[in-house]
């Protein structure tokens, strides 16, 4: 077998997008984007968000797709394969690692709905008309050691058996059937949610920006969200641009794929804030934001039920989409440079994956010192996602972008992006963004956040 067919490829142009989108859209679209709006004074971050998209997030995916197709490789074999003998293949290494522990907290939350599916099913929401009855099921769930950790297994598990399964029938098809279904549902959740009594107050705080709440904290945070739900910074477009083929319109499909997720987190938004406002929650309620809202929430609606458990499923398909090109990263380098057997790559990256997510799992208040860390202010699973959610993908990134930047040349990107008779029209454009506007803001961001988040934590 050559080690095109190993590594399959798309089916079409639309069955990347799709892929893509699957990627992109997750867990960072409908659970982490609104608990972060909400955590970071909603209407100016998601301005702000939405630049970050389109003038950093945007030309760095076009930049990783394009090294992907370029070499067919993932992120340590391209480094290898475009700058030989190099240091840069330690950015490749960075992605791989990065992808584990990403992979490892993820599955966590993912486990959570897998855990939020079970009981709406079995109508344990059903009748709840008190919110703070929502808040207390929240936590005695997410403190229960067994169910956590056996949830997050679960779902180690069952990425792994898609990645095993190989991609093009793994990702794409699932992905096909689910973003038009996944629209439909959340704009009928968003309108429940705005016309519910007291929503107004969400409306404002998510569309109102107040300017003076915008602090560097906040563009960080903005910042890391755009990487994260785009996928970018630990090589997994990189990674999937190696399975497009040079017909593939590399700016075109990216395009699509930021318009997509940011306009499903964007409708995600719409779903919680108003409601938290509704039901008198807080916005800052962080990480449980989602699961202590959504299930009051179903409680509002005819047939709630139903809806809840198909949302939570729709919501698991989408993070497993996710999961999967995560996944994919450290397997693909196992099996393309290791030359490891997909199934062995596949079942040791599985195992390492879960025993990294057992801290995260117990640190949502099962067990006491991982959820308030001695001298550190805060829990192991909140480091932890910023240090591999945020940091890391944003480092990550500021590599790709001074790679193809400075190093490999945009030049050079231009020329495969144009290999088969397509134009990129807006090549200059994008050679400025790359070169010097994405660096040079990633650059300084990175600056604030070691000198104001990363030192204090560790060295006070
Ligand atoms: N973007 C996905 C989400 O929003 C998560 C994800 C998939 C991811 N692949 C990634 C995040 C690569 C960072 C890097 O849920």
């Amino acid at each position: 077998m050559t080690e095109n067919q190993d590594r399959g490829a798309w089916s079409s142009r639309i069955g990347f997008i799709m892929a893509g989108a699957g990627s992109a859209v997750g867990l960072g679209n409908i659970w982490r984007f609104p608990y972060i709006t909400g955590e970071n004074g909603g209407a100016a971050f998601v301005l702000i968000y939405i630049l970050c998209i389109f003038l950093i997030g945007f030309p760095v995916m076009i930049a990783e797709l394009t090294l992907g197709r370029k070499t067919a490789k993932n992120p340590v074999g391209m480094f290898h394969a475009l700058a030989p003998g190099s240091p840069w293949k330690y950015v490749g290494g960075l992605s791989v690692i990065t992808g584990l522990v990403i992979f490892s907290w993820y599955s966590v939350i993912a486990g959570w709905v897998v855990g939020y599916l079970y009981k709406t099913a079995a109508g344990h929401f059903n009748n709840l008309t008190d919110p703070s009855a929502t808040e207390t099921i929240f936590r005695d769930f997410v403190s229960n050691p067994f169910s956590v950790i056996l949830l997050t297994a679960f779902f180690i598990a069952l990425t792994g058996y898609v990645v095993f399964k190989g991609v093009k029938s793994g990702i794409e098809k699932w992905s096909r059937v689910l973003m038009p279904i996944l629209v439909v549902l959340l704009i009928l959740l968003a309108i429940r949610s705005v016309t519910l009594p007291g929503a107004s107050e969400g409306l404002i705080f998510y569309l109102k920006p107040d300017f003076s709440a915008i602090n560097t904290n906040m563009l960080i945070a903005a910042l890391g969200q755009a990487f994260f739900s785009l996928s970018l910074g630990m090589g997994t477009m990189i990674t999937y641009g190696s399975y497009l083929s040079k017909k593939d319109n590399i700016p075109t499909a990216a395009a699509w794929v930021c318009t997509f997720d940011t306009l499903i987190a964007i409708l995600a938004g719409f779903v919680i804030l108003p409601a938290v406002a509704a039901m008198g929650k807080a916005y800052t309620e962080g990480p449980g934001l989602i699961f202590q809202v959504l299930p009051s929430l179903f409680g509002e609606m005819p047939g709630g039920q139903i809806f809840g458990v198909g949302f939570f499923m729709l919501i698991i398909i989408a993070a497993i989409t996710s999961t999967v090109s995560i996944l994919i990263v450290p397997v693909a380098y196992m099996v393309d440079e290791k030359k490891w057997s997909r199934r062995n790559a596949v079942g040791f990256m599985c195992l390492i994956a879960f025993v990294l997510s057992v801290p995260a799992a117990l640190a949502n208040g099962a067990v006491g010192f991982l959820s308030s860390l001695p001298g550190l202010g805060t829990d192991y699973f909140t480091i932890i996602s910023s240090l591999f959610g945020d940091v890391s993908l944003t480092l990550g990134s500021l590599f790709i972008a001074l790679f193809v930047g400075w190093k490999w040349s945009t030049a050079k990107a231009k020329e495969e992006i144009e290999s088969e008779g397509i134009t990129f029209g807006l090549a200059k454009q994008w050679s400025f963004l790359i070169r010097f506007v994405a660096p040079i803001t990633v650059s300084i961001l990175l600056g604030y956040t070691f000198r104001d988040n990363i030192w204090k934590l560790f060295f006070g």
